[in-house]
């Protein structure tokens, strides 16, 4: 097996403790960093103690920063070598609240980490899965970008999309759910998400009358869960199993299987100069970024309606970078 080194930012949180425990399990994962801060509900020692029992390959490794810390100056030891960083540290919504309400925040922590990066391991996948992802990627990418680094190595997480409406086609059509998939494209927060159920033979079936209805759905899923932890977070177990998706999708590929998952990346399939659509990873990271294919009236309509919401959300983020160097 390939033998990657591979770090969850965040890795004692609610995400990260399933990402961390999935990511382990992956047998392309020869070292799994759980990083964290000191002041974690839980210490990111307990988390890694816990999962160094998993019978599995990987070597587990904790590394717990003082909040106050400069990445840059503390994660040397965690970064150096990793093979993919994935991120899921930063706060989660409230009910009421949208996506877009964490980006000051949000980007702040992304920004000490993705320094972090480019100093220690400047060749590593850097899956962001902290929110607003549709404005946390685009400042990310451009200070990666002004650092003199390939922007290509960061990629926005928007795998969850995929997999609600991958379940919720399942729960109408009684397709095998292992054999349903649904491309999401677009961004990743209300109606930036766009399902492209006729790209799939079982989704395809579904009555075009009922499809708005069905895509809403996906689009609220996430206000969902929101509303139902009733303050106490957001989707974490199925953001877990998902991150786990795509970061072995993205281990696979450098360890030379090229792979293709729906991602939020830099992109010149559209207009938009950062959207998800599919993406196949390959031995250095993003290798192709798809077109979007045949889109049916609805979703033709959708696209065009969702494009100057994402642009808004887009400049939101390119404008953090150029305010925060
Ligand atoms: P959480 O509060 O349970 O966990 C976050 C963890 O990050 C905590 O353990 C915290 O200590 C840690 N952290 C905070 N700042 C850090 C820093 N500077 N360095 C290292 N670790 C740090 O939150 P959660 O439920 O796991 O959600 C995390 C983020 O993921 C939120 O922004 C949420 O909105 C987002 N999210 C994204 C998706 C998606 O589809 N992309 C889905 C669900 C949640
Ligand atoms: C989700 O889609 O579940 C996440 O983006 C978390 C949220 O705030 O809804």
């Amino acid at each position: 097996m390939a033998g990657f080194k591979v770090c969850v930012v965040g890795g004692a949180g609610g995400i990260g403790q399933p990402l961390s425990m999935l990511m382990a399990m992956d047998p392309n994962v020869a070292e799994l960093c759980v990083y964290d801060l000191t002041i974690a509900m839980i210490p990111a020692d307990g988390v890694a103690a816990d999962l160094s029992h998993l019978n599995k390959a990987a070597k587990v490794k904790a590394y717990a920063f003082d909040k106050d810390a400069r990445a840059a100056d503390v994660a040397g030891e965690c970064l150096t070598g990793c093979d993919l960083v994935l991120v899921p540290a930063g706060v989660p919504r409230k009910p009421g609240q949208d996506r877009a309400a964490l980006l000051d925040i949000n980007a702040g922590i992304a920004k000490n980490i993705v320094e972090a990066c480019a100093k220690f391991c400047p060749e590593a996948v850097i899956a962001l899965i902290v929110n607003p992802v549709n404005s946390v990627v685009p400042a990310m990418c451009e200070l990666w970008k002004k650092a003199g680094h390939d922007p290509c190595k960061i990629v926005g997480v928007t795998t969850l999309d995929c997999v609600r409406a991958e379940k919720f086609v399942h729960e109408i059509t009684g397709a095998p759910v292992g054999d349903i998939s649904i491309p999401v494209i677009g961004g990743h927060a209300g109606t930036t998400i766009l399902p492209l159920f006729s790209q799939d033979k079982a989704a395809s079936t579904i009555p075009a009358a009922d499809v708005p209805e069905l895509d809403k759905k996906v689009q609220n899923a996430g206000t969902v869960v929101v509303a139902a932890k009733a303050g106490k977070g957001s989707a974490t177990l199925s953001m877990g199993f998902a991150g786990a998706r795509l970061g072995s999708a993205v281990l696979a590929g450098l360890a030379g299987t090229p792979t293709t998952e729906c991602a939020y990346v830099a992109s010149n399939v559209t207009e938009l100069p950062y959207f998800a659509s599919k993406v196949t990873f390959g031995e250095k990271g993003v290798e192709t970024v798809h077109p979007l294919g045949d889109l049916s009236p609805h979703e033709q309509g959708r696209l065009e309606a969702l494009t100057p919401v994402l642009k808004e959300e887009i400049d939101a983020g390119i404008e953090y970078a150029s305010r925060n160097q």
